[in-house]
């Protein structure tokens, strides 16, 4: 991804996102390097389960995974620190290449160069994009491996998610396989806690979009002068993060001549975070034109990992 093609679309999703109603931004600006580091710090939070109930299916079933996908090619969608990749990495005894594909360059950077020094013969094609624009991928040896872990997939909106898997299923050639990881719906309690923790990181992952922000486009976003909030939408089974503005105040934007009222108390939503079931993921693989083959749980049937295949 250019430089400037990551600035314009900051730029078009600030605007569209400040200046509609409700106030919205895209996930996916979390993520510059202090982004990334704070999501690493909130996947070891005692809160925080996705990661180590996925860390828990992966070790355990990476075998499975591999013998029945055969990949000689791993793609991996939104890789972040690749760290539970290793479990498939290791189970993947055919494999020729590793494709990590990540809008943050630090996290990339940082993880592209540990898996080639710590697997030389691993050919590495590290790549800068936005998942739900996939470039063509590089040409490696099939069958392919597509993973997409953590529940990323929860980050975007049911719409969203139906273009994007649809975008996926066009990658494939058959014989591929994607790897889904899903979070679970369950108890309120369980899930708020995970997106409010007690030490407070999630609260400043979340108002670190608006540093971001600040860097890019020039705006003086005061992060002190807005709450995180995190609440359950039972109607659509979905977290939401949102930053709630503490009083009346105005936010400039010099870079695209803007500035936004808040009221006291009106919120501007960070992120969805999709919680699912097992129906509606096979019904949203098939609407994409993928089978569902496989379907794994941790022992607490917390998280789960779905393989599908392209016929
Ligand atoms: N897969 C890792 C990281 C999950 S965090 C894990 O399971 O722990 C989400 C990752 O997706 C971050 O690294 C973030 O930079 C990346 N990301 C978010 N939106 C993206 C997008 N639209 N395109 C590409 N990467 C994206
Ligand atoms: C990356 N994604 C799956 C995380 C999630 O759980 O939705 C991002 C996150 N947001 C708050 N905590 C973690």
């Amino acid at each position: 991804m250019p430089e400037d093609a990551a600035d314009a679309a900051l730029r078009a999703d600030v605007r569209e996102g400040l200046t509609g109603s409700p106030r919205t931004l895209p996930p996916k600006w979390f993520y510059d390097a202090r982004g990334s580091e704070l999501f690493e710090e909130i996947t070891a939070l005692p809160e925080y389960y996705p990661t180590r109930a996925e860390r828990e299916i992966l070790r355990t079933r990476a075998g499975e995974i591999a013998a029945a996908s055969g990949a000689r090619t791993l793609v991996e969608l939104g890789s972040g620190s690749s760290e539970k990749t290793r479990h498939l990495i290791d189970a993947l005894t055919g494999l020729h290449a590793y494709v990590p594909v990540d809008v943050s360059e630090s996290a990339l950077a940082l993880a592209g160069r540990a898996l080639a020094a710590e697997r030389p013969g691993l050919e590495v094609h590290a790549l800068i994009a936005d998942f739900t624009a996939l470039p063509a991928l590089p040409d490696t040896p099939g069958p392919r491996l597509v993973a997409f872990l953590g529940g990323t997939v929860g980050n975007l909106l049911p719409a969203e998610r139906a273009a994007f898997l649809a975008s996926v299923r066009a990658l494939l050639a058959p014989g591929d396989a994607l790897l889904l990881g899903t979070d679970l719906v369950k108890d309120e309690r369980v899930l708020v806690r995970a997106y409010d923790d007690a030490a407070g990181v999630t609260a400043a992952f979340n108002k670190n979009v608006l540093t971001v922000i600040n860097r890019e486009l020039g705006a003086d976003f005061d992060p002190d002068a807005f709450d995180h909030v995190a609440l359950w939408d039972a109607r659509h089974e979905w977290i939401e993060m949102r930053l709630r503005s503490r009083t009346a105040q105005t936010v400039k934007i010099p870079s695209l001549e803007l500035a936004v009222d808040f009221a006291a108390g009106e919120e501007l939503r960070t992120e969805v975070s999709a919680k699912f079931r097992r129906d509606g993921v096979r019904a949203e693989l098939t609407a994409a034109g993928l089978e569902p083959v496989r379907w794994w749980t941790d022992g607490e049937g917390r998280f789960a990992l779905s393989l599908s295949v392209a016929r």
